[in-house]
């Protein structure tokens, strides 16, 4: 299969690719690239260019040419969700593990702020999507407070990627299809694990997985109580490492008619 990244990706293909990455198998993978698909900035065309000319990943190659060209406003151009789904596609590319994983930061009722790593499954309708259990800690936040904001680190490509939006659940269609093209275990301790609820013990767990698949067997359904959310990005902000710390930081947010560019100090 070969590596595709597009902006209007469908959900969970981009979840599975990153897998199969960290699986190992990217070696396996022939290098495809979709650049009409992107709005590739020139430092990120050339260094994917090569890349794709040698089929070999030279992350540190890739880091240096980076660096050197910097992120411009032009080559930035104007939809952040395009430019953000081409540094995952570098991210990709350069064989980084968990490229699609990111820091999901929630409110609780009460003001405080929290935070833990997710997985990107999806990039679809302008929003970035996760899956979960809809009665864990974060969802009773995200029930009060629905808003939340993602933090991107590919730290060999010296990138982050920061999103700001209001949250949605996906519709329950997505997360059906997301959920049965999860491997068998994941789905059944989608039922065995009341995710953030405490446990007494280890052998709880293993006793309430060892329940689900007597109950379910091989086809569990999704459970009602999981699914998918979408962070509706309306701020977005691209930092690309620079020399002697003079980076590059450009920051989206929505306007009227599309989005507004500036660049923040770093
Ligand atoms: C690399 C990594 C990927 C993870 N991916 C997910 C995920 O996609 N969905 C999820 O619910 N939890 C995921 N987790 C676990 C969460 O970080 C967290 O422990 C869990 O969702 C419970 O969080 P909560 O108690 O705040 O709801 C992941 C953890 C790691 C380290």
């Amino acid at each position: 299969m070969p590596l595709r990244v597009s902006g209007d990706e469908k959900m969970h293909d981009i979840g599975d690719r990153c897998q199969r990455f960290s699986e190992g198998k990217r070696a396996a993978l022939p290098l495809v690239c979709e650049s009409s698909h992107f709005i590739l900035s020139s430092g990120t065309a050339r260094a994917t260019r090569a890349v794709v000319e040698s089929r070999a990943m030279n992350v540190a190659q890739l880091r240096q040419e980076y660096m050197r060209s910097g992120l411009s406003e032009q080559d930035a151009g104007a939809d952040p969700l395009r430019l953000f789904s081409a540094w995952l596609e570098d991210a990709v590319r350069a064989g980084l593990p968990l490229p699609n994983a990111m820091t999901l930061a929630t409110v609780t009722p009460e003001g405080a702020p929290d935070a833990r790593i997710v997985l990107l499954k999806g990039l679809e309708h302008g929003g970035f999507a996760f899956y979960t259990n809809y009665s864990s800690r974060k969802a009773r936040q995200l029930a009060a407070r629905p808003a939340a904001c993602l933090v991107f680190q590919w730290s060999e490509l010296e990138r982050q990627v920061r999103i700001e939006g209001g949250v949605e659940k996906v519709s329950a269609a997505d997360s059906d299809a997301y959920f049965s093209s999860r491997p068998l275990g994941a789905r059944l301790s989608a039922w065995a694990s009341e995710q953030s609820a405490t446990v007494a013990s280890r052998q709880v767990l293993e006793s309430a997985m060892q329940e689900a698949r007597k109950r379910h067997g091989d086809s569990p359904p999704r459970p009602a109580h999981w699914g998918g959310y979408r962070v509706l990005a309306h701020r977005m902000e691209f930092w690309q490492g620079r020399a002697d710390r003079l980076h590059d930081r450009l920051l989206y947010t929505r306007a009227d008619a599309g989005w507004k560019i500036e660049r923040l100090a770093p």
